[in-house]
């Protein structure tokens, strides 16, 4: 098979290690942004790394030109971490292309479909001029909740006024089938310190006689849901906008996705929260999740022990009509008022994002999906989605534009997770999709 235009370069890019979250990737982090500058020069457009308080942003744009739209794309090239390194069936940062997908770590999320949108805007530059003024804004934070670019878009709101942002970092339903996705979650994260005795014990000694933070933990998380999928905590469904009969039915006619979210997940059975389809409960409903919870000995054998401490990390995704402040808020009493006697909390906030939800049947909305058309043929599946892109609700608080989110990751692209994979087709449609779209963008 030849290989296609363009495919080099995301092999390239992908090397880099730019995980957002590990102090130690800082420098590759720099290195990826300062690689996409160039990149991006080299294709004709002026681009610039911009500093923020943490990882750089890469902002590009052509020269723009009055009575013109101006289309702001925006992408990541950040990536979460990519252990557990030993799952992964090749290194997790030396791109490996099997059965027509490139594995790696950012294959899909974010590079592949990043470089869908260079690619294109290569083509487009060799073959003459956009047809729409462009601001390419690439930042390198997202997958830590894009702390510093909201106050970026603040600071430079002059610079980046523009008539609506496009973004593929979203998925699809299926292979070849166009998606426009018009809503996401958002997204609460905290950790929480269960703290008891001031040292561990000997719990031959002592057990009895104080609370186990162990024990207090688990008791706190069992809290969290009632038996029937609900989130238990007092006034969390206050503000939540109910799911539309309009979408519920739309969504009904992509089919039952029970078959495939069990098969994806490998789960023995799905639950969720009661008279809820599994997309509703994925893409429109909110939920509660422990990440991650622990405390005490883990090694091997047994200890006898009360250790001093324990904790947990919750995230909370949220839709449209909750406030992340709010809910973590709302979260800190319910823990607080549920906090087992004999142990103390400490409770820190972690990033917030919030909800999103557009008009799909809007203009631009109609003009994204008709590009969707042209790259995919076929019905364009209108869906909203579980996952979160905090910066999406800034754009409009800030700018005052819509997102438009034209997502090519497919169901089983395993993207945070080992063996993260991107099909060559895909990067291909990307190809075309981004074209499409400038030229929609330009005309409606
Ligand atoms: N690309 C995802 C967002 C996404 C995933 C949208 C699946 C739709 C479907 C993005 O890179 C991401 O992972 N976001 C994080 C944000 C968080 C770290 C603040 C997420 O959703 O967990
Ligand atoms: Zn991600």
């Amino acid at each position: 098979m030849s290989t296609p235009p363009g495919l080099d370069d995301l092999l390239t890019l992908l090397r880099f290690p730019s995980v957002s979250t590990n102090p130690a990737n800082i420098g590759d982090v720099r290195d990826c942004a300062s690689w996409l500058m160039a990149k991006l020069r080299s294709i004709g457009l002026s681009a610039e790394i911009r500093e923020t308080p943490g990882h750089p942003v890469v902002l590009a744009r052509n020269v723009h030109q009055a009575g013109r739209r101006t289309v702001m794309l925006y992408a990541h090239y950040d990536v979460q971490p990519a252990e557990p390194l030993n799952e992964w069936l090749s290194p997790a940062f030396e791109p490996t292309i099997r059965d027509g997908r490139i594995y790696c770590r950012g294959a899909t999320d974010n590079k592949g479909q990043l470089m869908g949108h260079l690619r294109g805007l290569e083509e487009l530059l060799a073959e003459g001029d956009l047809p729409v003024n462009l601001i390419f804004l690439i930042e390198g934070e997202e997958e830590i909740g894009s702390p510093n670019l909201k106050p970026f878009l603040e600071q430079y709101r002059e610079e980046l006024k523009c008539d609506m942002v496009a973004i593929s970092d979203t998925g699809m339903v299926g292979p070849g089938l166009g998606t426009f996705t018009y809503g996401l979650r958002g997204i609460a994260c905290m950790e929480v310190r269960v703290k008891g005795p001031t040292i561990d014990l000997h719990s031959g000694i002592f057990g009895g006689a104080v609370m186990n933070p162990n024990t207090a933990v688990a008791r706190l998380a069992a809290t969290l849901h009632d038996d029937e999928g609900r989130v238990a905590i007092a006034g969390f469904y206050d503000d939540v906008l109910p799911l539309q009969t309009w979408e519920r039915q739309a969504w009904e006619g992509l089919g039952d996705s029970s078959a495939e979210t069990l098969t994806l997940t490998g789960s023995p059975e799905l639950f969720g929260e009661v008279g809820y389809t599994d997309m509703e409960r994925r893409w429109g409903r909110p939920t509660a999740e422990i990440n991650g919870i622990g405390g005490g000995y883990q090694g091997a054998g047994s200890k006898t022990v009360i250790p001093r401490e324990a904790m947990m990390k919750l995230s909370f995704r949220l839709v449209p009509g909750q406030d992340p402040d709010k809910i973590m808020a709302l979260a800190e009493a319910h823990l607080n008022a549920h906090c087992p006697k004999g142990v103390r909390l400490e409770i820190i906030h972690g990033h917030v994002g919030m909800p999103y939800v557009t008009d799909p049947h809007s203009a631009f909305g109609a003009a994204a999906q008709r590009a969707l058309t042209a790259t995919f043929g076929g019905k364009v599946a209108l869906i909203r989605e579980g996952g979160s892109i905090p910066i999406v609700q800034a754009f409009k608080d800030v700018l005052g534009v819509e997102t438009l989110l034209l997502g090519l990751a497919l169901p089983d692209c395993q993207a945070h997770a080992p063996n993260e994979n991107y099909p060559i087709a895909n990067f291909e449609a990307g190809v075309k999709l981004n074209k499409a779209l400038l030229a929609e963008l330009a005309e409606n």
